[in-house]
Formats: C-alpha cells, sequence, structure tokens
C-alpha cells in the first residue's frame, strides 16, 4: 500500500495535481495503407491532424476530465506549437500557469505515421528536453496534493533535480508517481533506480517494466520494482494490468471492460490510465478497485484517434469499470 497518510495527509490543498510533463503537439499522418516512400516521391494521405501530444499534457487532460484539479508544468518555445499546447490545454480545464515560454528553444513536436494496428514515432525533443526542476513553479508544488512526472526519458533536463525536487514534495506531505514511457537511448536507467525511493506509484507498460527490471515477465518485473520502494501499476494493453503494493506482497490484477467501444486507436491509452489510477487512490479507492477503474479509463480513451479526445468522465469510467 501507498505510505502511511496516503491520501488525505494533506487533503484540504486546492490542487489534486500537479503533473511536469512534456508538452507538445502530435501531428497525426494516417493512411490504411500508409508506406514511407524517400527519393522526393510525394504521397498522398488520408488524413493529418495537429493534436494534443505529449505523454503527460495528455495525461493532464484526462486527469482533469476526471475531475481532478490539474497544473501542468512544463516548457515550450516562443512559437506557434507551444501557443497551440496552451491554448488546448486550457480549454480541457487543465491550469496552464506553470507552462513556461522560452524563447531560446522551440516547442517540441512528435509526428505520427499510423496506419490500422501500426504507427511510427518521430519525435523532436526541442523544449521537451531543456525543462528543469528549477524552473518549476514552488507556488504550485506546494499547493498539490500530488506530483506526477511524466516521459521521464525525454525530460533530459528535468533529471538532476527530481530527487530533490520529489523528496522535498513528500516530506511537505504530497505523494508522487513517475510514468518512465518508453527509453529511446534503451538503456533504461538515466538515474531513475536512484528515484525509486522517493517515489509512490511507478506507472510503466509491460515492455518498459520489464525493461526497466531486466526481467522477461511483466509480473516478476513489477515484484522486483515494487521491492525497491513503489507501489508498480503496469499495463498490459488489452489485457489490462497488474500492480504490486510499496515495498512488495500480493499481485493485484484487473481486466478492461468487456467490449464497451471498437477501439479507434491506442494513443495516449496509458496516459488515461495513470489520470485513472491516481484519481481513484487520490479519492481512497483500494488498490483493486483503483485498477480496474484505471483500466476503464484506458480503454474508454480509445474511443476516437488522438490521445484526448475520448478521454472518459468519472461517470463513463465509473459506469463499466469491472467489479474486482
Ligand atoms: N486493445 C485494448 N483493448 C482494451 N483496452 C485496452 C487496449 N489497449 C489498451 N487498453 C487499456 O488501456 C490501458 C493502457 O494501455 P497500454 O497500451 O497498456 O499503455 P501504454 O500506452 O502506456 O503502453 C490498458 O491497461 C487497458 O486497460
Ligand atoms: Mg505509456
Amino acid at each position: 500500500m501507498p505510505r502511511p497518510g496516503w491520501p488525505s495527509l494533506v487533503a484540504d490543498r486546492d490542487l489534486d495535481l500537479l503533473v511536469l510533463a512534456d508538452v507538445n503537439p502530435d501531428l497525426v499522418v494516417s493512411d490504411t495503407a500508409m508506406e514511407v516512400a524517400f527519393g522526393q516521391t510525394e504521397t498522398l494521405v488520408d488524413d493529418a491532424e495537429l493534436t494534443i501530444g505529449g505523454s503527460g499534457a495528455i495525461m493532464a487532460c484526462g486527469a482533469a476530465r476526471l475531475g481532478l484539479r490539474t497544473a501542468l508544468a512544463g516548457l515550450v518555445g516562443a512559437d506557434q506549437f507551444g501557443e497551440f499546447m496552451v491554448r488546448a490545454v486550457s480549454e480541457r480545464g487543465v491550469d496552464v500557469t506553470g507552462v513556461g515560454v522560452d524563447p531560446g528553444v522551440r516547442t517540441g513536436l512528435t509526428v505520427v505515421l499510423a496506419r490500422p494496428q501500426d504507427r511510427a514515432i518521430l519525435t523532436f525533443p526541442g523544449a521537451i528536453a531543456a525543462m528543469t526542476a528549477e524552473r518549476v513553479d514552488a507556488g504550485l508544488l506546494a499547493r498539490a496534493r500530488h506530483v506526477h512526472v511524466a516521459s521521464f526519458f525525454l525530460q533530459d533536463g528535468l533529471v538532476s533535480g527530481l530527487a530533490q525536487l520529489l523528496a522535498s514534495a513528500r516530506a511537505a506531505g504530497a505523494t508522487t508517481s513517475v510514468d518512465p514511457n518508453w527509453d529511446p537511448a534503451q538503456r533504461w536507467d538515466g538515474g531513475l533506480h536512484d528515484l525509486l525511493g522517493d517515489i509512490d506509484i511507478l506507472l510503466p507498460n509491460g515492455a518498459e517494466a520489464c525493461a526497466l527490471a531486466g526481467v522477461a515477465d511483466a509480473e516478476a518485473a513489477a515484484a522486483k520494482l515494487a521491492a525497491d520502494g513503489p507501489l508498480v501499476a503496469v499495463k498490459l494493453g488489452a489485457c489490462g494490468a497488474v500492480a504490486v503494493p510499496a515495498g512488495g506482497g500480493a499481485l493485484v490484477r484487473a481486466t478492461p471492460p468487456e467490449r464497451v467501444v471498437d477501439p479507434v486507436d491506442a494513443v495516449g491509452a496509458g496516459d488515461a490510465f495513470d489520470g485513472g489510477l491516481l484519481c481513484a487512490l487520490l479519492n481512497g479507492q483500494p488498490l483493486a478497485e483503483a485498477l480496474a477503474f484505471a483500466c476503464a479509463c484506458g480503454t474508454l480513451s480509445m474511443r476516437a484517434a488522438g490521445g484526448t479526445a475520448a478521454q472518459p468522465t468519472l461517470a463513463e469510467a465509473r459506469a463499466v469499470t469491472r467489479r474486482p
């Protein structure tokens, strides 16, 4: 279980969640028969759309949709992609006062080349890698019940100050979580192992958990990582999720709701899951219930293309959550 005091230690704060996030648009280019041809060949595609991207920005929107009072801390450049993100995320009810604008960097961008069942993801990190712990607004930090770090392996500039930031947030009564997401360098450490003692919840998917723990099985990976400190919740796509309580203990399993929708795409499913799990735990629900609710949030987010368009409300997610 999360450490003593969770989740009521600082229940009187006026923000539920502060997300230290990658803030960048996704340019989703999709085609049923997508083939990328070089050699100055022009290829027509079915669709192209600029949407809210960045795992952390998508997660913050999902949490706000569920009713959490959510703020974003991140960095964009003084450019149109940055303006797009700040406006679009703000329109979804997220406090964006903690998103800095630095004319010295350019806003990151992810180009998603999507075809049915698969996608290529090309990311220009730009401002994402220039975000630092020093840039996180101390006032926002002091107001938040929970601090979540997204895309750990993309936020290169954040890492050096993160241990101190998380430790002091916890000392002041907040809880903390990290979604590592994929490590493009595939080194799978970058200081994350040293941070485990300062993290209440770790939120990898199956492949990420295995790579982090250095084992081939996701359940074994969850147990190994949980032994080093945090509650570990591992996302397993269509199979749902498993979790091991902080410090170790009995494995908890949850499955997605039965066919509530025909999935359109899985962009942001893991981020919707993260928002759902934090929402349920901050509301005081037991782990098994919270995990099932998080699965419902992930699955429902697949009802439409892109990361944020189909993120569920609390009522929608509760209505389809499986009983543990
Ligand atoms: N094909 C699917 N069918 C039903 N639910 C899914 C599917 N893919 C993902 N989900 C739901 O979304 C959650 C997170 O998705 P997942 O793809 O595992 O995370 P990530 O995006 O981090 O890789 C899963 O735990 C599950 O509840
Ligand atoms: Mg993920």
